[in-house]
């Protein structure tokens, strides 16, 4: 090598193109040709289509770093490893132009209110009602599992969507919409909108996810999913029927969403989120309740936010929104990691988003991912998970009005 670079160095032909010599597109192009050498070739379209049809998973594993191709058996056992991760096999393609949102805590993207219309927001909150809640689960409970490649988890998904449109009938809203997200999969997503007055304004978004899993037995094994994510599932249904029922319309346009696939690598939000961020559309904040209904016993009672991939300026929000509305005192929680919840994919988006927790880590539930994540572990408390469902309310009427 290094004879070869003297004899370039002395020839002629070098000695007109010395760097300082060179036009921006000759130094670019060497730069490339460099940088080319020391990285991987870039995933093609190809490799994404002709991968993706032999079954094999494009997973994003850490931030910064390229996603790596895995077997479904891979997957599973990174899965079991309680590894989090970004399965991004259907969108890294669609996202290719983003310019990704950098660190693990975003500021003041935009400013949120104080909260200002306690009278109305606690009037609405009297309405709540944990039995709701509770017969709610104990229909989505009920399905073997909700796995999103499951036909159990199918019906789930269509569970969800009938029991919004009961809402919307009961409370004569003809203007407020439920449809699907549907994926490549069988387990749709559902997203209701209530309209805004102002429909440019940016939406107010919150989103639990509706799929649960059995970590031995994905496919046909018993995952009730009671707290993951049973509970924020049914915060969102009875946060949308007390709105509804109160008459609630909104300046900004509102949106609840559950999501299909978040246990597989948060494939319904990140699809939907890419969906958005491509089509312009603009968001005031998104919040994720996953999981709301446990604390462990004799442990403090609290609301922990999760303290990365959110906003602080949002998170200072929900502390003011908490003081006003709930009873239980706000704390940080330990970093949640990478992929660990849909309000990743928000982020990532470049969006604003929070995620209270039912507990900090540590203190939270043992049982999910098995056929144990039931209402009767000792732990699970409907009065904990309401103050969650009154978080919801606060942050949708506070944010929208
Ligand atoms: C998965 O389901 C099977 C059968 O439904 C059950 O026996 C097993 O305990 C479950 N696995 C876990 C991790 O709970
Ligand atoms: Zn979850």
């Amino acid at each position: 090598m290094d004879s070869v670079l003297l004899f370039f160095y002395r020839s002629p032909v070098f000695a007109r193109t010395t760097l300082a010599n060179m036009k921006f597109p000759q130094l670019l192009s060497l730069l490339l040709v460099s940088l080319a050498a020391v990285h991987a070739a870039p995933i093609s379209h190809d490799e994404v289509v002709s991968n993706a049809a032999k079954g094999l998973r494009l997973l994003s594993l850490s931030e910064g770093a390229d996603p790596v191709w895995k077997t479904p058996d891979e997957v599973l056992d990174l899965m079991r490893a309680g590894t989090k991760f970004f399965d991004v096999t259907e969108v890294f393609e669609d996202q290719k132009d983003w310019v990704k949102p950098e660190g693990k805590v975003m500021k003041s993207v935009e400013a949120f209110p104080t909260p200002s219309h306690q009278t109305s927001v606690k009037s609405i909150i009297s309405t709540l009602s944990t039995s709701n809640m509770n017969s709610n689960l104990a229909s989505l409970t009920a399905f073997n599992n909700r796995y999103y490649k499951s036909s159990t988890g199918a019906s789930a998904s269509t569970f969800i969507q009938s029991k919004v449109q009961s809402y919307i009938d009961t409370y004569s809203r003809s203007d407020v919409t439920v449809s699907l997200f549907s994926h490549s999969w069988v387990q749709s997503s559902i997203i209701a909108k209530i309209p805004g007055s102002t429909p440019s304004n940016p939406i107010v978004i919150v989103g639990a996810h509706m799929d649960s899993i059995n970590l031995s037995n994905p496919t046909s094994g018993r995952a009730p999913g009671a707290d993951d994510d049973g509970t924020g599932t049914v915060n969102l249904l009875e946060t949308f029927r007390a709105l509804l029922a109160a008459g609630f319309k909104p300046t900004s346009p509102v949106e609840f969403h559950w999501y299909s696939g978040e246990e597989a690598g948060l494939l319904g939000s990140q699809a939907i989120a890419t969906n958005y961020k491509n089509a312009g559309k603009k968001l005031k904040a998104f919040m994720e309740l996953d999981m709301s209904g446990y604390f462990k016993p004799g442990s403090k009672e609290v609301i922990a936010l999760e303290a990365d991939y959110i906003s602080a300026d949002l998170n200072t929000f929900l502390r003011a929104l908490a003081a006003a509305y709930s009873t239980l005192p706000v704390t940080m929680d330990t970093p949640c990691g990478y992929a660990c919840s849909d309000h990743a994919s928000w982020y990532n988006a470049g969006y604003a988003t929070s995620f209270p927790y039912e507990a900090v880590t540590g203190n939270d539930d043992p049982q999910i991912h098995s056929a144990g994540d039931t209402t009767s572990v000792s732990g699970f408390s409907w009065t904990h998970s309401l103050e969650f469902t009154k978080l919801a309310v606060g942050f949708v009427y506070e944010l929208a009005i």
